[in-house]
């Protein structure tokens, strides 16, 4: 908004407030936006263009775009690809982000650094779907539960249970910037939905996984069939090996 003082002073208090509202829709001055890698994000230009004759974008060190107002030369573009510049306000559109596009860009008019309006970016490669798996869950043992996902800057993981936020107790512990879950002591009443939000500042998954509770006596019961099944095997296999030799 540096650059738009002499002209917000002069303007009437509607058309000011109109301006900085406005200027708080594309972000306000000396301000911070964020954006999704591969998405498009538009680095807003200036409101009028009276009095410019040169509008250059700087990234870093480097010259983005090179524009003289009375010249009808074209601008100049680093990248044609992904930078589309506009004559009409300066704005400059960066398309196919990348996470290091991140940095500051800088709006210069008539090659004056109080004419300056800078422009910090940070592009945050977007969450993916997050995968949600137990180990088995048995009455009196804890059950382990855990949230992954393959993007490292990750804000926040959320967990519900039945669709309402996790109580906070001591029977849930949360661990590893909250992507697990340990569940001490299972009982029946932890049988139910989980889910999982994972998300940063650019967008969310969430996914979900219904959790079976099972008694611990129960498996022991299972296992006994097939328990008399081997010793009957190897019995038979010992005899038939026996008689045979
Ligand atoms: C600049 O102009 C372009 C094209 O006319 C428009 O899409 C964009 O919204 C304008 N940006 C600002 C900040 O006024
Ligand atoms: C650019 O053009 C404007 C009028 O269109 C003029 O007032 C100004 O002096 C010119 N600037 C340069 C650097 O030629
Ligand atoms: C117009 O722009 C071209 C290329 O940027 C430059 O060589 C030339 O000197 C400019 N002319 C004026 C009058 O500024
Ligand atoms: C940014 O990353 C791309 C690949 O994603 C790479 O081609 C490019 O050289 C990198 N640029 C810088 C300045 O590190
Ligand atoms: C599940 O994982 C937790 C934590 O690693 C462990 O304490 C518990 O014994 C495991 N349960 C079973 C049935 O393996
Ligand atoms: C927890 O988050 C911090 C900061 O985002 C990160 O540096 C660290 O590697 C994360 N730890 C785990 C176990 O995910
Ligand atoms: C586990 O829960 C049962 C039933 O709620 C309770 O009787 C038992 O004392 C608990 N065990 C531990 C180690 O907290
Ligand atoms: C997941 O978390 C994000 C960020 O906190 C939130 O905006 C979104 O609504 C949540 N999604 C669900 C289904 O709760």
């Amino acid at each position: 908004m540096r650059a738009l003082r002499g002209a917000g002073l002069r303007a009437p208090l509607s058309v000011a407030w109109l301006i900085s509202w406005c200027s708080v829709i594309a972000g306000p001055p000396g301000e911070k936006m964020t954006a999704a890698a591969g998405s498009c994000i538009m680095l807003p230009g200036l409101d009028q263009l009276q009095g410019v004759s040169l509008m250059q974008w700087k990234f870093s060190e480097q010259y983005l775009v090179i524009y003289h107002v009375n010249n009808s030369s074209f601008p100049d573009v680093v990248d044609q690809d992904r930078f589309l510049f506009q004559k009409s306000n300066g704005s400059l559109q960066i398309c196919r982000l990348k996470v290091n596009d991140s940095g500051i860009y800088t709006l210069i008019i008539n090659m004056k650094k109080q004419n300056e309006r800078s422009i910090q970016l940070e592009v945050v490669e977007p969450v993916s779907q997050p995968e949600l798996w137990s180990n088995l869950s048995l009455i009196g043992l804890s059950t382990e539960l855990v949230c992954s996902t393959s993007v490292e800057k990750v804000a926040k993981y959320q967990w519900k249970k039945d669709g309402k936020p996790l109580p906070i107790e001591s029977h849930y512990q949360l661990s590893q910037n909250n992507s697990v879950l340990l569940i001490l002591n299972t009982t029946w009443s932890d049988k139910g939905s989980y889910s999982c939000n994972v998300s940063n500042e650019v967008n969310w998954h969430e996914v979900s996984l219904e959790l079976p509770v099972q008694q611990y006596r129960k498996r022991i019961w299972m296992l006994l069939p097939v328990g008399i099944c081997m010793i009957a095997y190897v019995v038979t296999g010992f005899f038939i090996f026996k008689s045979s030799s």
